[in-house]
């Protein structure tokens, strides 16, 4: 018997889509997940019905026997920094470009039903139109980026030689529970959050006048799993992005924020970061028509939820 599996399933993103597999009535969830980034505290409350494989994406001959024979691969095992890629290229390129490579290769060799890969919104680089739409040009400004367009393609072209199904899905700054706020990599909103409780300034980079189409993580995991579900003839081999399709300044959320807690604190303000985007905001009318895309959290809502969390697990 096969199960799903989730590749980087002991993520924030991964292990939401862990759960939400489960709640949409899958028995058991297979996850490989090196734990480099990964936890296992983030599968805690449904380990009785997760298998946790720690191998990385890196070894084929590792991933290759798990793989196998499985309905539908969820990849995003990844190193998953923008900064990060510029400062230490190598092993984001060898996990990134290599290790999706090789499940791409495991998935195809060993039968999968379908692969669904975790691109980025940066493949989009710098681009003078809003909202991003999928027929745009990629303009990737970091390695980062670089990588998730090279498994965008390595995506399409699985499908085009060798049949494999595959649906890449463009995650636009995806944010909430779970999220780890303790690496200088880690996401905007994890930062913000824990600065905000333990009452001390965030470091905005640049001018603050940054946006980006903020994406609650429960409503990503639920199209990662319409990616699996919908028509192979409309999808198969297809980028898709995975957005809001709205978009905040840092400026706005941090002063959201503060309102929230009915605090005033000043940000500060620091050089703007290399490979950085100024603005992201995703057109969702494709993944709306094919995918059935239907967003359920709104961006209000979604940081209320998540700055309760933080608050429970500051506790
Ligand atoms: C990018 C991608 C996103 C991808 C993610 C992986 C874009 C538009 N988005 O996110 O799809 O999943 O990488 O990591 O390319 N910032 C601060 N202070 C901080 C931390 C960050 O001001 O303490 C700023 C950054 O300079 C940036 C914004 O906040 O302008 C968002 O940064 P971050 O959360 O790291 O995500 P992106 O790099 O935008």
């Amino acid at each position: 018997m096969s199960y799903p599996i989730v590749t980087g399933g002991a993520g924030f993103i991964g292990s939401a889509i862990v759960r939400a597999l489960l709640a949409q009535g899958a028995e058991r969830v297979s996850v490989v997940d090196n734990l480099l980034s990964g936890k296992t505290e983030n599968l805690a409350e449904i380990a009785d019905r997760v298998d946790l494989h720690r191998v990385d994406i890196r070894d084929y001959n590792a991933i290759a026997p798990l793989l196998a024979g499985a309905p539908v691969v969820f990849h995003l095992a990844a190193i998953p920094s923008v900064p990060r890629s510029i400062t230490d290229p190598v092993p984001s390129h060898q996990s990134n470009i290599d290790g999706t490579f090789n499940v791409m290769r495991a998935a195809q060799e060993g039968g999968v039903g379908r692969v669904i890969f975790a691109s980025s919104s940066s493949a989009y680089g710098d681009t003078e139109v809003l909202p991003k739409v999928e027929t745009m040009l990629p303009n990737p400004k970091s390695p980062y980026a670089l990588q998730k367009v090279a498994g965008e393609y390595y995506g399409s072209v699985f499908h085009s030689c060798y049949g494999l199904e595959t649906v890449s899905l463009r995650y636009f700054n995806v944010y909430g529970p779970r999220q780890d706020p303790s690496s200088p990599y880690s996401g905007v909103l994890s930062i913000f959050m824990t600065k905000l409780l333990e009452r001390t300034p965030p470091t905005i980079f640049g001018d603050g006048e940054q946006s980006r189409d903020f994406t609650y993580v429960e409503d990503v995991a639920g199209l990662c799993i319409k990616a699996w579900k919908a028509p192979a003839s409309v999808v198969s081999g297809k980028v898709y992005n995975a957005g809001n399709g709205g978009r905040f300044t840092l400026n706005e959320i941090w002063r959201t924020l503060c309102k929230i807690e009915g605090v005033d604190i000043k940000p500060l303000y620091g050089p703007e970061r290399a490979g950085d985007v100024k603005h992201s905001q995703a057109d969702t009318t494709a993944a709306v028509r094919d995918l059935g895309h239907a967003p359920q959290i709104s961006f209000e809502e979604g940081l209320r939820r998540t700055l309760e969390w933080y608050r429970a697990s500051l506790r």
